[in-house]
């Protein structure tokens, strides 16, 4: 059911994949309230000032995750939220606990407490793959799909604070809504590429930058398909707009290796000098098409792997990030 026309908060609006969501809410006639760490950085506002509908129809707020009258600010008035604002950081970090554990898990908690005292009718939540790979003991021979947890005491072991983050982000995520009887709903996106928004690139797009710069990182337990911004936008709207939607929703164009990426980058940009890796980098994974069913089953139809990479590159060309 369409939901135009409602005011909804998008926390993390300045971001890669909330600038996407930002365009497409306002697009579809949505008041939207986009949350930002930083009101006086351009680079958080400027793109988002830019956009059609913006003018009259969105407001932002500064907010830090840490900070709940912040977040209630920024909640408040809407019907909606989409909780996006997350520390996105692959590479090590010195201070897992500052620098990712407790803006991702507090952060969330701050969110849904907020959601729940505005009485907001529903929270779609933004957790990853991250939160279902890496999972060693997963049977090779079965999907990994929404009913599979990344392991956390693997990622302790090895120092994976990202998804150790996401993981408990969203579990923290469920125990909240079934205690509190929320409204929630989970995207779970896989590694997000497409046309970049902002002037400053995310995780994921720094991966491809890294790659057509000749980095050999094989993320073996960090990636388990593509998606272009457009969908993940998309399958967040959609998610928002079925009430029938429930649970987790992977969100990726199919399941599938970095390896099969790889070869289809420097199949299409043999210019660049790409690093030969073999095609299995992610130990036990078993490729599909149709991993996001959920979501295929609400309607979307996802842009293939050959676009997205297409769509990736021509972007950081056209922004200098590459030459
Ligand atoms: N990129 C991927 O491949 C991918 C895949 C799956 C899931 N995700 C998830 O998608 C979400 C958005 O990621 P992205 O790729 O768009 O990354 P991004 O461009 O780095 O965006 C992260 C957003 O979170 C905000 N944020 C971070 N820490 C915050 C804090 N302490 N307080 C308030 N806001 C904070 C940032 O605000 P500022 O701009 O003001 O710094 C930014 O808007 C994250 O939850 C991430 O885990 C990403």
């Amino acid at each position: 059911m369409s939901k135009q026309g409602e005011a909804v908060c998008v926390t993390g609006g300045s971001g890669c994949i909330g600038s996407w969501l930002v365009r497409l809410l306002l697009e579809r006639g949505y008041t939207v309230h986009a949350t930002v760490q930083n009101l006086k950085d351009e680079a958080e506002t400027k793109h988002l000032e830019a956009m059609p509908g913006a003018a009259s129809r969105l407001r932002l707020f500064c907010m830090e995750l840490l900070d709940y009258d912040s977040v209630l600010a920024g909640v408040r008035g809407c019907a909606g939220v989409f909780h996006l604002a997350s520390p996105c950081i692959v590479d090590r970090v010195l201070d897992p606990e500052k620098e990712l554990l407790d803006p991702a898990i507090k952060g969330t908690t701050n969110v849904l407490t907020a959601a729940k005292e505005v009485g907001v009718r529903r929270v779609v939540v933004t957790s990853s793959i991250s939160a279902i790979t890496p999972s060693p003991s997963w049977p090779a021979d079965r999907v990994k799909a929404e009913d599979c947890w990344t392991d956390l005491d693997y990622c302790k072991q090895n120092g994976l604070w990202y998804p150790v983050s996401k993981t408990l982000a969203e579990k923290t995520t469920w125990d909240f809504a079934k205690k509190h009887g929320l409204d929630v709903v989970v995207v779970n996106p896989g590694t997000v590429m497409g046309p970049v928004i902002p002037p400053r690139l995310n995780a994921s797009m720094l991966m491809l930058q890294r790659l057509l710069q000749g980095c050999t990182d094989t993320y073996q337990d960090f990636f388990m398909g593509s998606v272009h911004f457009k969908d993940v936008a998309l399958a967040h709207l959609l998610v928002y707009e079925n009430e029938s939607a429930k649970g987790r929703h992977l969100c990726v164009e199919a399941i599938s290796h970095y390896g099969d990426f790889v070869a289809k980058v420097a199949e299409l940009y043999p210019e660049y000098n790409l690093p030969r890796l073999p095609k299995d980098t992610q130990p036990g994974l078993l490729r599909t098409k149709n991993g996001a069913k959920k979501l295929m089953d609400l309607g979307l139809e996802f842009i293939p792997m050959e676009q997205i990479i297409k769509d990736s590159v021509e972007s950081l060309k056209s922004k200098g990030f590459i030459s």
